[in-house]
């Protein structure tokens, strides 16, 4: 039987590469830059499995290929919200993901960019970089203590747990808003479940944790910041649009709140010309908080074997659309 071929959008980690090399006949996009939608289009055409980033848009008409040979999609990442699931489905192509791994990675960023705007550590070095520091300061760039402060958490699946777990290292007082309430956690991470009124009120620290979606698309809109304290920290590690970032700016500059941190943005990257560049009390990462060395080989190894399940037909061992499978019996389709 021919070997089947795959697309992978950018190159991984090599043991990811290696596995997906051992499975199938295997093109790599080389460039640091993702393949245009044309080109991916094209490329989609002509294999039997794709191996996507985020910044790859997968639509159904992506999926619509000529030879309908497209069998497996499978993401290098916990988030899928660039690909058009429901399409996926409807064509009967199971999506891969790579959930759990990059879990501890993520919230130990989250807490950099916390800590980092509470205590101006960017703003800081920008300033030594510049020559300005000259002498040690009284009131030198000064921000809010962390320890025993109120963390608002929107989101309490995995990361958003995980988050909680380290704030009590720092005796916080942790919040937390979610579609559904999660009492054994409450117990055992000692937070406290609140309606989002509560939790925009409240919070000195809010941190976002939640999927992309209809709901959650600009939820922390002007209404939402006008809600929260002057001295509060916004921190973004989900997804950029779940933020409005013209609100966002507006509430920075005019001292609505005090601070953001975001290692998401809307779009991404964010454009040269966008006025969140112009300010101080932000902290944009270029969408970096899962990328430490050990759990990008976890993700690249994770998104392999779930394409080559994909191509064997077998189930994915982490499906973003197990509906796929309604009807079949476990492992063969
Ligand atoms: C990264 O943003 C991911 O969803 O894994």
């Amino acid at each position: 039987m021919a070997r089947p071929r795959v697309f992978v959008t950018r190159i991984i980690p090599a043991r990811g590469l290696e596995l997906v090399r051992e499975a199938a006949d295997m093109e790599v996009w080389p460039d640091e830059l993702p393949p245009p939608y044309e080109v991916l289009q094209q490329k989609a055409q002509k294999v039997d499995g794709l191996l996507t980033l985020v910044t790859d848009r997968i639509d159904g008409h992506l999926m619509d290929t000529a030879e309908r040979r497209l069998r497996v999609i499978s993401q290098m990442a916990v988030g899928y919200d660039n690909i058009d699931i429901a399409a996926a489905t409807q064509r009967h192509i199971p999506v891969g993901h790579t959930p759990g791994v990059l879990t501890e990675t993520t919230a130990d960023f989250a807490w950099a960019l916390l800590m980092a705007a509470a205590r101006r550590v960017a703003e800081g070095d920008r300033f030594t970089h510049a020559g300005k520091w000259k002498t040690w300061g009284p009131m030198l760039l000064l921000g809010p203590d962390v320890s025993g402060a109120t963390l608002g958490i929107i989101g309490f699946g995995r990361i958003g747990q995980a988050v909680a777990k380290r704030a009590s290292g720092f005796n916080m007082r942790v919040l937390y808003s979610d579609v559904r309430r999660l009492p054994e956690a409450e117990i055992t991470l000692g937070v406290e479940y609140t309606d989002l009124e509560t939790l925009y009120t409240e919070a000195d620290f809010l941190t976002l944790h939640t999927d992309l979606n209809a709901t959650t698309h600009h939820m922390i809109d002007e209404a939402a910041l006008a809600k929260m304290k002057p001295s509060a920290i916004v921190i973004n590690t989900a997804r950029g649009p779940i933020v409005d970032p013209d609100a966002l700016y507006r509430a920075l500059k005019a001292g609505t709140i005090a601070y953001a941190a975001l290692d998401v943005t809307e779009p991404e990257p964010i454009p040269l010309d966008s006025p969140l560049l112009t300010l101080d009390n932000i902290i944009i990462a270029p969408h970096t908080a899962s990328a430490s060395i050990q759990t990008r080989n976890k993700m690249a190894t994770m998104a392999a074997a779930n394409l080559v399940a994909g191509l064997r037909g077998e189930w994915l061992p982490n499906c973003a659309n197990p509906a796929v499978y309604a009807g079949h019996s476990p492992q063969k389709m």
